[in-house]
């Protein structure tokens, strides 16, 4: 291969590499004025969002109830609920358009309630299943802090 062949291989490369950047680690994002990273969705997009989020404040709600009467069957119930089951429903706009950042700490609060049930289960005591609540709660205010959500003109 001549300079030229190898020359446009290194861009072929960069720009796939930047792709890949662009849509697989950083999604679609934009600054907003608030000094958070906006991710624009489609209305149905953003409203999916906010259902699950709705279900996690439930659930944080119910498990302090539960955890309060040492009721631990409600407490793993309530914690399941959105566990990584939850997940399985993820519309594809959301897997392609949320940058990988907060796909993770998405993933992570799922999987941390699924831990908070087992714990409740098998340990049985309500102090740790509120520490364990209130440190899955730092996910909620990280990615608060960091991401908020805007809907996108429709693609025409
Ligand atoms: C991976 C990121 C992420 C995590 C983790 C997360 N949220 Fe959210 N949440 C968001 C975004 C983004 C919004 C929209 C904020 C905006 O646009 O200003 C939101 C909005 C909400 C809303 C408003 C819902 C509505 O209908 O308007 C509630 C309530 C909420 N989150 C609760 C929680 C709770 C409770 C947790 C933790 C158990 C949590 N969230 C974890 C990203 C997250």
């Amino acid at each position: 291969m001549g300079k030229l062949c190898w020359g446009l291989v290194v861009v072929l490369l960069l720009a796939g590499a930047g792709a890949l950047w662009k849509f697989g680690v950083q999604g679609e994002t934009e600054a907003a004025a608030d000094g958070r990273l906006a991710v624009p969705l489609s209305a149905g997009g953003r409203d999916h969002v906010l259902r699950e989020m709705r279900a996690f404040l439930q659930a944080a709600q119910q498990i302090i109830d539960a955890a309060n009467r040492g009721d631990m069957t409600a407490v793993a119930q309530a914690a399941r609920r959105v566990g990584m089951a939850a997940t399985h429903d993820v519309p594809a706009e959301l897997m392609r358009k949320l940058p990988l950042g907060m796909k993770k700490l998405g993933r992570d609060t799922h999987r941390r309630f699924d831990q908070l049930a087992l714990d409740a289960e098998q340990l049985g005591d309500p102090g740790q299943v509120m520490g364990a609540l209130a440190d899955l709660m730092r996910n909620c205010v990280a990615c608060h802090d960091a991401y908020r959500l805007t809907v996108a003109p429709a693609a025409p």
